[in-house]
């Protein structure tokens, strides 16, 4: 069932299709991936870097799961070069206050579509020297071409088709639902 009301059907001139993954079904999921993440990682410090504004949902709820020593942070990223096809160029416009030299970092996702924000920021992100860098991501929609570095956790396998909800948007629309949903 869609608890959808007549003013979010109507948000942006989109309208919700179907639930794809309910509140249940990603609570049960987080819970996993906190325990998952939790149980990779050795002793030594670990920076949970989320990539805003997509993950702000995600991340929340995933760092209350995670039962160890750490420390977040967050990244924004502006994808430019819209008038070509997807140049892959990504401009940093908050940039992690924290030292990244020697720590583990593990850089949240929302979802993997082409890879190209991912692939631009690991190469980023490496430079700065730490000691592990790994990707988590919501969700991955097995598409990229060429991923620099495979998401190490992956919540759930996306269709190939949009998504809103838990933090994603449609033109900044429909982050705020508790479910993930697809558009007509
Ligand atoms: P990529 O660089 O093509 O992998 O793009 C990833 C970014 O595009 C994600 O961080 C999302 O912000 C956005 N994106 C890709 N697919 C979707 C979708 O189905 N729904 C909402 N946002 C998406
Ligand atoms: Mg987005």
């Amino acid at each position: 069932m869609l608890p959808s009301t007549a003013s979010l059907k109507q948000t942006g001139g989109r309208k919700l299709a179907r639930i794809v993954f309910d509140e249940d079904t990603i609570a049960r999921r987080v819970a996993e991936m906190g325990r998952e993440i939790t149980a990779a990682y050795p002793d030594g410090e670990l920076l949970v870097l989320g990539l805003l504004k997509g993950t702000f949902i995600f991340l929340s709820d995933l760092v209350r799961r995670l039962d160890r020593p750490l420390q977040v942070d967050f990244l924004v990223a502006a994808s430019y070069g819209a008038a070509t096809i997807s140049s892959g160029d990504v401009r940093l416009l908050y940039d992690p206050e924290t030292e990244l030299r020697g720590k583990h970092i593990l850089l949240v996702e929302d979802i993997v579509d082409t890879g190209k924000t991912l692939n631009r920021l690991v190469t980023l992100l490496r430079e700065r020297d730490p000691q592990s860098l790994e990707i988590c991501a919501l969700l991955h929609k097995h598409l990229a071409q060429h991923l620099v570095l495979e998401p190490k956790f992956v919540g759930f396998d996306a269709p190939r088709v949009f998504l809103v909800g838990y933090g994603l948007d449609h033109a900044e629309n429909f982050r705020h639902l508790p479910y993930i949903a697809s558009l007509e």
